[in-house]
Parts: structure tokens; sequence; C-alpha cells
């Protein structure tokens, strides 16, 4: 969940470092140079160290005799403020771990914007720097996607990586009974390395507009990750129980384990292609220094692993030759296989902040932390003291979300799926998308209106954060953008096409849940704050032609939730790899990140990417025959 807030002026340099308090990040033998990859050869190669690469780098090292190399572009954080005290979330701005600029292409359906594409380039990935909202999605939708021929990946296949994954601290039992909090321990695990915990301190806004979320209609949740992704929830992060510090990648499937001679991470390098033989069999990878230099390449000799992020992973795969064979001739390079959907499929979660005036607010509020220095200081204080506070807060968030699934944001919502259904499915795909990916797409497009018609997969996810606005998610677009290389160089941007609100019907999945935070928003309990609309919305402007004219203005295409560039769908329906994540048409080569992801789950992807990275290192063990701890 991306906060759009914080703008890039802020510096970086103002800020202190909690290594005092905590302890820096030593210097492990296993942080490598070139040099020292050049003197070595592995069995497995992972281009990209975010949470996938590490998580699945982790799990293939537990094996003494195997060799793991991570080659990451970004750097290693060091431990600031701004990346493990979740009251200090983005400020500064932490520019330097993430891809500046990476812009999208104009997006026609709004207003022609472009937008900078969030995503981490530092050792972790985007747990670096992520919000740390730590939801799992419906079972229904990962149901789905075994539907779409992502055989073994049912929420039932999936439960086990889950639990695997996390260490789950249980709330207080009063507190959380106080707060509405709740919690199935059977469901969750104790022992993994991931931290995930509930805050101990909520704005009093938050239950205010917990009671007006219920009295609009929706159930209150319970456990967000049940298996039911809809309703009204508390949210936990990812953030240790005891310290209430970030949790992330590169803390909890590297620092935690070292020392481990044989799982090497060489920072600051970037992928430039995957190199095969003449029977299609992977050998290893070109890599150069991210801010350019000399090419080198290392052996892999048993397998790459792909793990860029949704963005990066099409772009390595087309520079190898593999991807749509018009994008892959316009650069003259040799196609080692023909897959049209590396690629094709993109899409994200779409995202509008909208700013209120709440005139009559209760007090302290999150806004307070940014309005009253004198509050800061005593909260952040109390924080290093006891751990106790807002600063256990991402700031900018509250605690709690509405999940509404579409028929409990709107009693249109039969007219609009209909319509939906009524409409081919492959007009406001791009022109030249291949049939298969059409064909895939279609599936895609007929599962998720069953989702949007029926009770259990929410549409979008509503958030006020207790002072001037209101985030909402928009998690079920029928809309599908492109990733294309522009260049045959690795180090530049490829084309990022979104294509965000292409298709029309996304806009009246936004309208109808933008009409539902409105009827939230005048339930008793929140209507005697007073919020009132700001600009450029109103709460006089009612007609949905009107809404949707100021929408295209604000709407953002991106909630850094991209995934699905290289599905795990049937090649004849687009597919770029199989249930076992290896690419179609070559030997010894997986993706493993969110861009095998068919289509975008209604959470937060971070519960997932662990879970699903556990789930791909059992399987890629089992077939070498590797130990485990
Ligand atoms: C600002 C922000 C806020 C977010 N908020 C939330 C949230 O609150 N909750 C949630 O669940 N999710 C959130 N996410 C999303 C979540 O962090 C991502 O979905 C998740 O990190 C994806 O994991 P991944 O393994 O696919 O890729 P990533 O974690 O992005 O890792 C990819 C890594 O590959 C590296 N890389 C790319 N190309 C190359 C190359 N050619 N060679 C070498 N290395 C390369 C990158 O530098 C990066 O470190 C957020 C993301 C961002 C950016
Ligand atoms: C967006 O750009 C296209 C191509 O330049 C143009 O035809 C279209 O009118 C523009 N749309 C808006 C809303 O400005
Ligand atoms: C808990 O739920 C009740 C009933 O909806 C509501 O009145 C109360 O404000 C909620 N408390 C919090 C902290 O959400
Ligand atoms: C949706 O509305 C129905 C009918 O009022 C209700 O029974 C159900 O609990 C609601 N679902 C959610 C997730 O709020
Ligand atoms: C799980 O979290 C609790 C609370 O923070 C901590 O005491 C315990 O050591 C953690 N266990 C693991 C395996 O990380
Ligand atoms: C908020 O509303 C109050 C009362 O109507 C008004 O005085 C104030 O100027 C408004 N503030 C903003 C930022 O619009
Ligand atoms: C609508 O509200 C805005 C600000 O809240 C106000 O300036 C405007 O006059 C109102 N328009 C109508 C038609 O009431």
């Amino acid at each position: 969940m991306k906060l759009q807030v914080l703008s890039l002026t802020i510096g970086m340099l103002a800020h202190t470092s909690l290594g005092a308090t905590l302890g820096k990040a030593p210097e492990f033998a296993t942080v490598v140079t070139p040099r020292t990859v050049l003197e070595n050869s592995y069995d497995f190669v992972i281009a990209g160290g975010g949470i996938s690469g590490l998580t699945v780098a982790d799990r293939l090292s537990e094996d003494p005799s195997v060799k793991v190399l991570v080659i990451e572009a970004g750097i290693f954080d060091q431990d600031e403020d701004n990346i493990l005290i979740p009251g200090q979330f983005f400020t500064p701005f932490p520019f330097q771990y993430m891809y500046l600029p990476l812009p999208s292409v104009p997006q026609t359906a709004l207003n022609n914007r472009s937008f900078n594409v969030p995503a981490g380039k530092v050792v972790g990935g985007g747990s670096v720097l992520n919000a740390m909202v730590y939801v799992r999605p419906g079972a229904e939708e990962l149901d789905a996607w075994e539907l779409l021929g992502a055989k073994g990946w049912k929420w039932k296949d999936l439960l086990p990586y889950y639990k695997k994954s996390e260490n789950f601290t249980a709330p207080d039992p009063a507190y959380a009974a106080a707060a509405n909090f709740s919690f199935d321990p059977s469901l969750h695990g104790t022992t993994g390395p991931v931290q995930a915990s509930f805050p101990s301190f909520h704005f009093k806004g938050s239950g205010i507009w917990f009671e007006a979320a219920v009295s609009s209609g929706l159930r209150a949740g319970g456990d967000p990750h049940a298996g039911d992704g809809s309703g009204v929830v508390y949210i936990p992060s990812v953030t240790s129980g005891t310290t209430r510090t970030r949790s992330h990648a590169r803390l909890n499937h590297y620092t935690r384990i070292q020392p481990r001679s044989n799982y090497h991470i060489l920072a600051g390098h970037t992928v430039a292609r995957i190199l095969f033989d003449n029977t299609k069999k992977v050998t290893g990878v070109e890599y150069l220094p991210s801010g350019g230099g000399e090419r080198l390449t290392v052996q892999a000799t048993k397998e790459v692993l792909v793990a860029g992020g949704a963005v990066h992973t099409p772009q390595i795969l087309q520079l190898s030759g593999i991807g749509p064979k018009k994008v892959l001739n316009k650069f003259n390079i040799p196609i080692v296989v023909e897959l049209p959907g590396v690629g094709a499929n993109f899409h994200d979660q779409p995202s509008i902040i909208i700013p209120y005036n709440v005139t009559n607010n209760v007090s302290p509020n999150v806004g307070t932390l940014n309005s009253d220095p004198v509050y800061d200081a005593e909260q952040r204080a109390l924080y290093d003291a006891t751990r106790e506070g807002p600063y256990q807060l991402t700031r900018g968030l509250s605690t709690n979300l509405a999940l509404p699934p579409l028929c409990n944001a709107t009693s249109d919502c039969r007219s609009i799926v209909s319509a939906a259904r009524r409409t081919n499915p492959f007009k406001y795909l791009p022109e030249d998308t291949h049939p298969t990916v059409k064909a895939g797409y279609a599936l895609q497009r007929e599962i998720i209106l069953r989702q949007l018609e029926g009770p259990k997969t929410p549409v979008s996810m509503i958030h006020w954060d207790t002072a001037n606005s209101v985030r909402m998610y928009f998690f079920k677009p029928l809309s599908r953008g492109t990733v294309q290389i522009n260049s045959i160089n690795p180090l530049e941007w490829p084309l990022i096409d979104y294509r965000t609100n292409v298709d029309p019907t996304d806009e009246d999945l936004i309208v109808a849940s933008f009409l539902k935070n409105r009827h939230i928003m005048s339930q008793p309990s929140m209507a005697a704050l007073n919020p009132l609309e700001a600009a450029p919305f109103s709460n006089n402007i009612t007609d949905k032609e009107a809404i949707k004219q100021i929408l295209r203005g604000v709407t953002e295409p991106s909630s850094a939730h991209q995934c699905c560039t290289a599905a795990m769908m049937p090649r004849i329906l687009g597919g770029v790899v199989d249930p076992e994540m290896k690419v179609y048409g070559v030997k010894g080569l997986r993706v493993i990140d969110t861009s095998y992801w068919p289509i975008v789950l209604t959470a937060a992807p971070t519960a997932t990417t662990y879970a699903s990275g556990e789930k791909i290192a059992d399987a890629i063990k089992a077939e070498y025959g590797l130990q485990s701890l």
C-alpha cells in the first residue's frame, strides 16, 4: 500500500539513526564483491534481492552443500529510523532505496498524466520501504488462481506456507476485545522469520470510523487472515511485537541467519541478461554495476531464479530473448523462446486520496504528529522509552480498513457486472495483444466478474487516516497494461504502460467505492465530526459523470502492488511459467516474484509474497533433494 503524501523535496540527510540503540547492521563476509563472485561457482543465481529473492535464497542455503548468489541492483540500508520505526515512515523520503525516476508512459484515461512507478531498489526490495500493511487475500481469490491453471496454488495449498513464513504475535486479549481486533491462533505461525503484530495503540478516531463503517452495513470482519478478505478489519503490520520495528526481508531472510558462508549477496549490481547454451539450458547471467561499467558473467550450475519485481522481471526476460516476438525483433534480440505473455497482463491497484476538512475532529489524531511538534516529540520519546503510542503505527495510516464487496458498496452492482459481461472482452486490450494472451484474459475477466457479483471478494479498500484524508485502493481492475523494453541497455527503464481505467468498467467500480466512502462518512458517529470533502471534491457534487471527470485528474495508477507480467497460466492462455514457476520452453529458469501472479489479489502483496517464496523453495529443494534445517 503506497502513501503518496510525502514529497521528494524533504532532505535525505536530516535523520538521526536508530543504529545507536539497536546496533548497526554488521558487515558480513557473505556480502561480496565481483571479484569474489568471479572466484566462486554457484548452484543458484538469483536476480533481484527483494522479498522473493531473499526468502528463496535463505531456504535454499539451508543445505550447506548448495551455493547461492543473489545479485541485487540496490544497496544495503543502514538501519535508518525512517526504515525501521513505523512512526518515522517516509520522513524523510527514502529515495536512495528506490528506482527514481521510473516513469510510466502517459495514461490516456487519466488525462494523459505520467507517474513515477514505485519500486524498491535496495537489499530487501519493497519490504524495506513498504507501508507494512500485513494482510492475506480471501480464499476465493487463490482458488481462482487454480481455475486459471495454477495447479497447487489454492488457499488450502498456500495456508501452510503463510504459517511457516510468520511469527505472529497475538495482541493482548483485553485490549484486542476493546479495540475490535480479532485473531484465530490456529491460522497463524509463531516460529517463522517474518515478524508480524498488532499495535497496542489506536487513535480515538479509529473507533469512531469503525462504528460508522459498521453502521453503513459492513460486517465487522474479524481476522483478516482467515480466508475472508471482506468487512471492516483491524490491520496487523510487518513489525516485531517486541521492538515495534519493521521486519524486512534483509533482516528476516539474511541478517538473521548469518554467518552462512554459502549464501552470497552482491549488492549494487544489475542483472543484464540470462545466458543459455544451445539446448536452451540456463548457464548463468551477465551483470554489471548499477551505475554502469564492465559486464561480467557468473555461472549457475543448477538454475537462475528471476526475482526483479513485476516491472523489472519482464525487462530481464525480454533482454534475454524471452518475450513477444515483435518486441524482441524490434531490438534485434535473438529469440530463445517466443512467449507473448512476458510483459503482458500487467496490473496494479489504482488508488486515490480524498482530502477532507474534518471541522469537528477529535484530537489527537494522526495529523497532530505533523501539526504539533511538541506532541510529536513526546510520542517519539514514549516510543523510544516503552515502544508504546502512535509511533507503532505507519506514519500517515490508521489502524483499520473497510473492504466492501461491490454489492455492499452499491445497489448498482448487478448492472455494472452485466454491462461488463455484454462488452466484447477484448475491446480494451492493447491492439496487438497475442491471441493466447487474449484467451487467458477472457477467462480472467469472467472470474473477476463472478467475484464482483459475489459476497466475498472486496472491490476496494477504504481507509480514513483519522485526520484529513481518506485513501482508497481499487482491487479488481479489468484494464490490463504492458511492460516492454525500450532499449537494449539494462540500466534504462522499460516502457511501463499501466493503461489504468482504459476499460471504463474500472471507472464505475471506482465511483461505486467513492460513494460508499461518502456513505460511511455520513453515518452518525462520523457525521458528528463534520467531515467535508475538500477540493477538487465536494459533497455537493453527486452526478456520477462529474465525479468521474474529477477522478481522472486525481486517480493514481498504482498502490505499488505491481504484478502478473509473467503469469502462472498455461502457455495457450498466454502464460509464462508453469505451477513450479518454470519458464516455458527453456531449462533451469524460474520466475519467483509477484510477476508470476495470474491476477492481482485483494490484499497487499507482502504476506503472499513471503508465503509463495517458502512454497517455491520447498519445491526446488524437493526436486534437487536438498536438506532443510
Ligand atoms: C512504497 C511501497 C509501499 C508498499 N506498501 C505495501 C504494504 O503496505 N503492504 C504490502 O503488502 N505491500 C506493500 N508494497 C508492495 C510490496 O512491497 C511488494 O509487492 C513486494 O516487495 C514485491 O516483492 P517482489 O519480491 O516481487 O519484488 P521486490 O521486493 O520489489 O524486489 C525486487 C528486487 O529486485 C531488484 N532488481 C530489479 N531488477 C534487477 C536486476 N536487473 N538485477 C538485479 N536486481 C534487480 C530490485 O532492486 C528489488 O530490490 C509496497 C511497495 C512499495 C514500493
Ligand atoms: C491525450 O493524448 C492523446 C494523444 O496525444 C490525445 O488524442 C487526447 O486528446 C489526450 N487526452 C486528454 C484528456 O488530454
Ligand atoms: C468497536 O466496535 C464497536 C461496535 O461497532 C464500536 O462502537 C467501537 O467504536 C469499536 N472500537 C474500536 C476501537 O474500533
Ligand atoms: C454485505 O451486505 C450483506 C447484506 O446486508 C451482509 O449480510 C453482509 O455481511 C455484508 N458483507 C460485508 C463484507 O460487509
Ligand atoms: C516471535 O515474536 C515474539 C514477540 O516479539 C518474540 O518474543 C519471539 O522471540 C519471536 N520468535 C521468533 C521465532 O522470531
Ligand atoms: C475547514 O472548514 C472550516 C469551517 O467551515 C473553515 O473555517 C476552514 O477554512 C476550512 N479549512 C480548509 C482548509 O478548507
Ligand atoms: C459546493 O460546495 C462548495 C465547497 O464546499 C461551495 O464552494 C459551492 O458553492 C457549493 N456549490 C453548490 C452548488 O452548492
